[in-house]
């Protein structure tokens, strides 16, 4: 009997003729092909993955797409961040060219956001764009970078400088290689997660706060869940503002401060979840001076970060390498900060520049109050 593996839930990314779906489920990966042909793909495809991932999927993806009747190409770049470079961006169109990767051919992304940001960079970019799908397998990729069509890469000066809006033609998002990602990429990728309820969706705020034990326990059925409220929440933001004109912001919470502390801290020293983690707890604290969130909702956001073994308490930065690098992000207009700051739980605010008097008092005394809180309430 033919099957195409268990698809719990398709979200669609409705953006008119340029619309696709996300598919996800348990055993996709081994349906990869069938699914792609049912979208109407075929032909010559090239796998682009890391040095962790292939190992342990390339084999059954290549599989998938040959049984279904597609030519494939494999091409492997080193894991990590420093990957989403100039070099090996070229490295990968040396290689599309050698093995004759046309304009009718697929670039098919597996992996992690690494892998999504190039791969989908090259698509968008050789032969001034072609189709490329995505099979995302850390969570970030699932709930973030897989969906909406961002791609790029990094240059010496600075993260995603180069890149290109680029929608793929399909996410396939397989719940069962969730198993063999690390735990703290896996407990990082949480941090996004709750971002969404915080931003859109105070509902699924509240699930969240119910089904933290499975989520931590990684519960497949429980993440798919998940996955699939975060992929339509996502979906909705990049069918109304594709391009960052104004709503796609909103998915900045967290990350103004986030970004510093990643840069500032170091690269490499904190994963990007763990530093949104602490930027969301900072904005939550913001919120509360600024657009009048609830103090109690300020300290369920914080909880539910901690209960999902994020940080929450400001690393050993000091404000000004901070504020620094606050004004360094290219998303900073006129040299100020513009942080996105909630109103509610479920409601944020995307422009909101606040003294930076206001904000060094914060950053510098929000830590006493977290550990009060900690010590005092739970
Ligand atoms: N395009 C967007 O909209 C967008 C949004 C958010 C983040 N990003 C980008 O995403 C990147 C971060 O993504 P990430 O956190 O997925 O990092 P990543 O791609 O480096 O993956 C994290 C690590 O986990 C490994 N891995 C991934 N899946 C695995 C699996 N199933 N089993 C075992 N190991 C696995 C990878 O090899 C890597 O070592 C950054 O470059 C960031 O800029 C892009």
């Amino acid at each position: 009997m033919f099957s195409l593996g268990m698809i719990s839930q398709t979200v669609t990314v409705e953006l008119g003729d340029r619309s696709y779906p996300i598919w996800i489920g348990r055993e996709l990966l081994a349906h990869a092909g069938s699914l792609c042909v049912e979208q109407g793909l075929s032909g010559l495809c090239m796998i682009v993955s890391d040095s962790h991932v292939a190992p342990l999927y390339m084999a059954a993806c290549k599989g998938a797409l040959e049984g279904a009747g597609f030519a494939v190409e494999t091409a492997l770049v080193p894991a990590g961040e420093p990957s989403k470079s100039q070099q090996q961006l070229f490295a990968l169109y040396d290689q599309a060219l050698a093995c004759g990767l046309d304009r009718k051919s697929i670039v098919v992304a597996l992996g992690g956001g690494v892998i999504g940001d190039l791969a989908g960079y090259l698509a968008a970019s050789y032969l001034r764009g072609i189709r490329f799908v995505q099979i995302p397998t850390s969570l970030l990729a699932m709930v973030d970078s897989s969906v909406g069509g961002k791609t790029g890469i990094n240059l010496p000066q600075g993260k995603n400088l180069v890149g290109a809006f680029h929608q793929p033609e399909a996410v396939c998002a397989d719940m069962d290689v969730l198993r063999t990602l690390p735990r703290r990429e896996y407990v990082s990728g949480l941090a996004e997660v709750v971002k969404y309820g915080v931003i859109y969706d105070a509902e699924f705020f509240g699930f969240l706060e119910e089904c933290a034990d499975g989520l931590l326990a990684c519960d497949l059925d429980v993440v798919s869940r998940v996955v699939a409220r975060c992929c339509e929440i996502k979906a909705e933001v990049v069918r109304q503002d594709e391009r960052e004109a104004g709503l796609r912001a909103i998915l900045n919470f967290g990350h103004t401060l986030g970004h510093a502390i990643e840069n500032a801290g170091g690269y490499g020293v904190y994963l990007h979840g763990e530093a949104v983690a602490m930027g969301m707890a900072y904005a939550a604290w913001v919120s509360v001076r600024e657009t009048g969130l609830q103090e109690a909702d300020a300290r369920r956001i914080v909880r539910l970060l901690r209960r999902l073994e994020l940080p929450v308490e400001m690393p050993a930065c000091r404000w000004e390498d901070l504020q620094r690098a606050m004004t360094l992000d290219k998303k900073v207009s006129g040299g100020v900060p513009r942080f996105v700051l909630a109103e509610t739980l479920g409601v944020v605010n995307v422009s909101c520049t606040v003294e930076e008097r206001a904000l060094r008092q914060v950053y510098e005394t929000i830590n006493e109050s977290l550990r009060e809180f900690h010590d005092g309430s739970e």
